[in-house]
């Protein structure tokens, strides 16, 4: 049984794969592979410890056929097609939990540093803009007491919801496909609908998984209905958001602010006219990037390959 890594990981789990024995080749080059040539190294493999979001969608599998496993290093399976992998009987693994910590904690930030306009204040020392002491200039809010709206309260929600009520005392709504019973418990969190959340956050922060029912859900109908001193975050994928909506809510003052870590479409281009507003704040995708979070998913994504290899029940499966 052979693996294939198409994007070097933390020592950690390389490391758990040599002690197992397990034969695995790496993409001896620096960038992702291309559709192609990816395809062609997956159709000689058994298992697929896949790095990145490229599409495992059903012309993937088809073309795969020799496939027993899925491991993604990513707590987000958006990337593959379930139900092609179900109907072929092939498990798909995620690395949840290990991620919580440090996604939310970029959530936390960008909605500091827009509340803060911190990433504009810091372009004019660049602009050498930084002027004299101005009473009524560059003022952000503060978010004391405020109400943050959990859009999807799980294990990254969650986390995010704790931080903003112990910084700040944040009341907590959430919308979900159903109710967290202990997170309401916990955090006396408030269950409410879409529409709800959209009107009554002061703070509204994506964390809920992506699927195609949800794309562009936040959008121009979506933004007119938020409040117009709101702030939008979102750490989970871009395509919950509509970008040219989202440029027309930040200019026209429809919501206040925006802190994105995911963008639609990924990478950002250097152009966008987003990253020209005071009040958006853009990160590249940094969620999971400290070495706690990328060593925690690097140990999940080679737990998750032993099991297909031992033909055991994968410890991190999101389909079985
Ligand atoms: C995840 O784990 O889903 C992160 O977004 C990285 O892709």
């Amino acid at each position: 049984m052979k693996v294939f890594i198409n994007k070097n990981i933390p020592e950690a789990g390389i490391k758990l794969l040599q002690d197992k024995g397990i034969s695995f080749t790496i993409n001896p080059t620096e960038n992702l592979l291309s559709r192609e040539e990816f395809i062609k190294i997956c159709q000689e493999h058994d298992a697929l410890l896949n790095v990145g979001t490229n599409k495992l969608d059903e012309d993937f599998f088809q073309r795969c056929p020799n496939l027993k496993g899925i491991a993604l290093f990513s707590v987000g399976f958006d990337s593959v097609n379930i139900p092609s992998a179900n109907s072929r009987k092939i498990p798909v693994g995620n690395t949840p939990d290990v991620l919580s910590r440090a996604t939310s904690d970029v959530a936390f930030l960008l909605m500091q540093s827009v509340a803060r306009k911190s990433f504009f204040n810091h372009k004019r020392i660049l602009g050498n803009d930084w002027g004299s002491f101005d009473p009524l200039a560059n003022l952000g809010q503060e978010l004391y007491g405020k109400t943050l709206g959990v859009f999807g309260l799980g294990r990254i929600g969650i986390e995010m919801a704790k931080k903003c009520k112990a910084a700040f005392g944040m009341k907590i709504i959430y919308h979900n496909r159903s109710h967290n019973e202990a997170a309401e418990k916990e955090l006396d969190a408030k269950y409410v609908d879409f529409e709800t959340l959209l009107a009554k956050s002061d703070v509204l922060s994506v964390h809920s998984n992506y699927s195609e029912e949800n794309n562009e859900l936040f959008n121009k109908n979506a933004f007119a209905k938020m409040k117009s001193s709101a702030i939008f975050i979102n750490t989970a994928r871009g395509k919950f958001q509509n970008e040219n909506d989202l440029y027309d809510a930040l200019t026209n003052n429809i919501i206040w602010g925006a802190g994105l870590d995911v963008t639609n479409p990924e990478p950002m281009k250097s152009d966008n006219p987003l990253l020209s507003l005071a009040n958006c704040c853009a990160l590249p995708h940094i969620g999971s990037a400290t070495y706690e979070a990328r060593n925690g998913m690097a140990v999940c994504a080679a737990q998750n390959v032993i099991a297909v290899i031992e033909g055991k029940k994968m410890p991190f499966c999101v389909n079985e």
